[in-house]
């Protein structure tokens, strides 16, 4: 190393699923393929500084404070990782970070998180090994960030992102994230809201890694692996179509199925909670009543995303949301997103 330190820093977004990745093989291989919506405002901000020629160490502070689990899980994923980067045990680390969200809020800091950590990394391989394309830097992010948390490979790109091989995308892959090719996607489907309904903030009771790992004992994994696998049949149609009566069902029928999984899990377990419940019910009544397109989907836990468009429709929705679901957030209320590509 002629440089001895270098700092990089790097923003990385969330992202929600659409068809859900639930269950893993070895290595982070997903048993099935899914699909999400980047979120474009709920991001990880993260700096690295990097010392060359010391013992391997890390250290970490998320909004400034130090995090010492959080280290030791940076050191695990790093060692891990060696084999792709093989400077990276050579050095000592120092990692800041930072949500654009609130802390706990549930919205996956894993995956923005982790994208963040991924492309510090190529950042910095860059500068010690000459940089490769933009394409190709992207690309090994997508793959090293899937290694520390599976999601975290779609946050990389912007927009419907595929993670896992599947038929319906040219170029998917169980290894890294591929977006969605712009051209079969319909206008409605590229300016999206999505407001996540804060409805519990404390630690989860069950984590996702453990939660992947029930699904192996889980008498209804294969046939759930199979399902999301069809489902991009669907899913491809409705996005070309813009049919949202279509995305809609499926989207809910997706999230229901997660957490329906968990609830078919040895030992059983529940993320919703009562809040969950109401809201849930709340968004079927004023589809019944309005026909208007608010939908939601969850991710392991218990908030709710409300997902709509904005197609003309949306000050009535945000209007309904305001006066009839605010009540049941906790004090942080609700994360507001547009996500638009
Ligand atoms: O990436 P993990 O291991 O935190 O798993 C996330 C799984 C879900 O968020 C529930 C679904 C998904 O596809 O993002």
């Amino acid at each position: 190393f002629t440089i001895h330190t270098q700092t990089v820093s790097e923003s990385c977004p969330s992202n929600i699923a659409l068809i859900k990745y639930w269950g893993k093989y070895a290595d982070q291989i997903p048993a099935n393929p899914s699909i999400s919506y980047t979120l474009n405002h709920c991001k990880t901000n993260t700096s690295m500084e990097f010392t060359a020629n010391e013992p391997f160490s890390v250290q970490t502070f998320l909004a400034g404070n130090e995090e010492v689990k959080f280290a030791e899980k940076i050191e695990k994923y790093f060692r891990n990782i060696e084999q792709y980067l093989p400077w990276i045990l050579k050095g000592k680390y120092i990692i800041r970070t930072e949500n654009t969200f609130p802390h706990s809020s549930g919205i996956a800091s894993s995956a923005s998180g982790f994208g963040a950590i991924a492309k510090c990394l190529m950042a910095l391989d860059a500068l010690f090994t000459g940089k490769t394309s933009e394409e190709e830097s992207l690309r090994k992010a997508s793959f090293l960030a899937r290694l520390g948390s599976g999601s975290a490979c779609r946050s990389l790109y912007n927009g419907l992102v595929v993670w896992g091989e599947t038929d319906e995308v040219e170029g998917s892959s169980d290894l890294f994230g591929v977006q969605y090719p712009d051209a079969e996607i319909h206008e409605v489907f590229k300016n999206f809201n999505d407001w996540v309904l804060l409805i519990h903030e404390g630690q989860k009771s069950v984590s996702s890694t453990v939660g992947h790992g029930l699904m192996k004992t889980n008498p209804y994994a294969e046939r759930r692996f199979q399902e999301a696998r069809e489902n991009f049949i669907p899913m491809k149609d409705i996005l070309k179509k813009g049919d949202m009566e279509s995305f809609i069902k499926l989207v809910e029928h997706e999230a229901l199925t997660l957490h329906a999984m968990m609830m078919m899990s040895d030992p059983a377990f529940i993320l919703m909670k009562t809040g969950t419940l109401e809201v849930i019910n709340k968004i079927w009544d004023f589809r019944r009543e309005t026909g208007l397109p608010l939908f939601f989907t969850l991710d392991a836990g218990a908030n709710v995303h409300l997902l709509f468009p904005n197609n003309g429709t949306e000050e009535q929705i945000k209007a309904f949301i305001e006066a009839e679901l605010l009540q049941h957030t906790q004090k942080n209320g609700v994360v507001k997103d547009v996500m638009k590509f």
